[in-house]
């Protein structure tokens, strides 16, 4: 991936969506989401939160995270749990969550302001719909609005609303 979002070729990149949109199709299919493992990644992951949410969110040996780079540059993480149902142990829709039963839920994702609006967040989620076949997630007041676009076009539902908080859900389709 290169500073524009899908082509490395600024003039591509222009036209891309009006005039080629079969080479942004191409493009796009070229951003890479990889597993944040090493102390270096995980370091640049939790920079990279700092910036976007002025800290970095929980973490434990519970939790996995991905990213995206651009060059050496990490511009895109996102982190799940995978005991999503520890959060809601004590809340009254425990039986709701748990017949759902998720694999994992969405902790945090966090873009680059600078990179914002190129998919990246979109990818992230697409990544994780193919590890995982039952994924909760949340948005809120403090959420970028975009994030609810970006979960409609993933195909996550709305699965609880609480006041301006709102768990979404996917289940992978069956036969997939
Ligand atoms: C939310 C966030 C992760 C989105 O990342 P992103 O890489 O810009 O998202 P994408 O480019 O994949 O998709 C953004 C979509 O939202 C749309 N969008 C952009 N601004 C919007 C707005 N103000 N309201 C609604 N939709 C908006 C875009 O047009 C795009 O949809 P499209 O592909 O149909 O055109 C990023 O803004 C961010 O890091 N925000 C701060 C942290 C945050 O709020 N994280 C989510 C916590 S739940």
């Amino acid at each position: 991936m290169g500073d524009v979002p899908v082509s490395d070729n600024p003039l591509l990149d222009a036209a891309c969506a009006v005039l080629l949109p079969q080479h942004c199709k191409q493009a796009s299919a070229a951003i890479k989401v990889v597993p944040l493992t090493s102390s270096r990644q995980r370091a640049q992951s939790s920079a990279l939160e700092t910036k976007v949410w002025k800290g970095p969110t929980k973490t434990s040996k519970h939790h996995k995270t991905f990213g995206i780079y651009d060059g050496r540059k990490l511009v895109a993480m996102t982190r799940v749990t995978t005991t999503p149902l520890k959060a809601w142990e004590s809340d009254e829709a425990y039986d709701m969550m748990a017949k759902f039963d998720p694999e994992v839920a969405i902790t945090a994702t966090a873009v680059h302001p600078d990179h914002r609006g190129k998919g990246l967040a979109t990818e992230l989620k697409k990544h994780l719909q193919g590890r995982y076949a039952r994924i909760i997630t949340g948005s809120g007041r403090k959420s970028h609005p975009s994030v609810v676009r970006v979960n409609e076009k993933t195909g996550f539902e709305k699965a609880l609303q609480r006041k301006s908080f709102t768990i979404w859900k996917w289940e992978q389709p069956e036969g997939r």
